[in-house]
């Protein structure tokens, strides 16, 4: 692709390009900072901090999950639209914390707006890149006329846990992220978007079992190899360099904040860049867009959102994004925004600010409790 901004070949009703008209974000109620976890693990935090670059996990009550992260985040998205819920067409969820295997995930969550009819619903699962394939063909139905004057809803939630003692439990999250796609109001997303995948076992959660399994050195290295390629094929035939240094961000999916720095240096080492341009990109372009991810954890599909959502604040018009995103098994895609007129109020961000303000810190002992863990109780 050329650094030059792409318009959608198919304006909206409005006479504005398809993409982002409303965000709504919801983190759950409970967290705990990782160094809580370090003590119960035996770890230095710094392992934890600085090593993996984490800095809280959000967490969910018994009685809270995937669901109603992602009515609440439906709810905020859908009242901050000012449409009215008749002219949504189609609700699609992208998540890896299904409840059922036939009922979609979009069925409750339609239940709780109460939204019926003439829609067409559905869960999209591929890992952490559910919620960007759900968004994908929300945008590819808007901007192909199928969806006539309808808008779609496109969520992606998820409550990631790990089994105890897992080497991933410090990077646990959850959380949702709500769009509606319809007129760019906030965002337009580009028509051409650039997917990468190949079939590997680097997580995964087999049938009736709780918790995945990882081979975590691989993981990292099929998540390099998939931003290499997206990255490449985005930079086509210009300067990578340039691309880079004129878009106003460049967020990834974070699974942990260290991987996207590690992805970021590689994917700099494939263009050949000097070591310390690559640094300081980086610390321009990408570590700014992981803020809220640092305080939510790995909420799986929405972990993407959360950072688009973030670096979308304050854009002025024109001002353009990449969005990278990855999930296991793998696949993963890199697309292209311009923000709208509506970016720079970001309104969504105080969905965050009240999220942040209002849930409560578990200790370790919490943790455990919240965990099922029975408590050892010295003599
Ligand atoms: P680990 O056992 O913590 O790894 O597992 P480690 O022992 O190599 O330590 C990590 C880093 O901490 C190292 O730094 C250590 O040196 C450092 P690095 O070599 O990487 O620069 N360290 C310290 N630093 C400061 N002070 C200390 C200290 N001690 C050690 N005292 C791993 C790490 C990521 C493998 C693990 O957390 C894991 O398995 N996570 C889950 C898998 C994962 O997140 N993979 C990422 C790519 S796959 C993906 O993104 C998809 C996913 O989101 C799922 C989906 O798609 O659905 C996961």
């Amino acid at each position: 692709m050329s650094s030059k901004p792409q318009t959608s070949s198919s304006p909206n009703r409005t006479g504005r390009p398809v993409g982002i008209a409303s965000i709504g974000l919801h983190l759950p109620p409970l967290a705990m900072p990782v160094e809580e976890l370090a003590k119960l693990r035996g770890q230095d935090p710094k392992k934890y901090t600085i090593g993996l670059g984490c800095r809280e996990m959000a967490l969910c009550p018994d009685d809270y999950g995937a669901v109603e992260l992602a009515a609440e985040a439906a709810k905020r998205a859908l009242a901050r639209w000012g449409g009215d819920l008749s002219s949504i067409g189609l609700i699609a969820v992208g998540t890896e914390s299904a409840v059922d295997m036939s009922r979609p995930l979009s069925a409750w969550v339609a239940e709780e707006l109460g939204l019926s009819g003439a829609v067409r619903s559905y869960e999209v699962k591929h890992a952490c890149y559910g919620g960007t394939l759900a968004l994908r063909q929300a945008y590819e139905w808007k901007a192909s006329g199928a969806a006539g004057e309808k808008a779609a809803l496109v969520i992606a939630t998820d409550v990631a846990l790990y089994e105890l003692g897992d080497p991933g439990e410090p990077t646990q999250g959850a959380g949702a992220v709500a769009m509606i796609v319809d007129d760019a109001r906030i965002a337009s997303m580009d028509p051409v978007s650039h997917p990468w995948s190949e079939p590997a076992f680097d997580f995964w959660r087999p049938v009736g079992e709780s918790f995945p399994r990882v081979d975590g050195k691989f993981s990292l290295d099929c998540y390099k190899r998939a931003a290499e390629h997206c990255f490449a094929a985005l930079a086509g035939d210009g300067d990578a360099e340039e691309m880079i240094s004129e878009l106003a961000a460049v967020c990834f999916h974070v699974p942990l904040p260290k991987m996207v720095k590690k992805a970021f240096l590689h994917v700099g080492e494939r263009f050949g860049w000097d070591a310390e341009r690559a640094e300081e990109l980086f610390d321009l372009k990408v570590d700014p867009t992981m803020g809220w991810n640092r305080m939510c954890g790995n909420a799986y599909t929405a972990s993407l959102w959360m950072s688009v959502a973030e670096a979308l604040q304050g854009l002025a018009e024109g001002e353009r994004l990449a969005a990278f995103s990855y999930g296991s098994g793998f696949g993963a895609e890199v697309q292209t925004f311009t923000a709208g007129p509506e970016a720079a109020a970001a309104a969504w961000a105080a969905d965050v600010e009240r999220d942040l303000a209002s849930r409560r810190h578990v200790d370790a002992a919490g943790y455990e409790r919240l965990r099922g863990v029975r408590l050892a109780v010295s003599a």
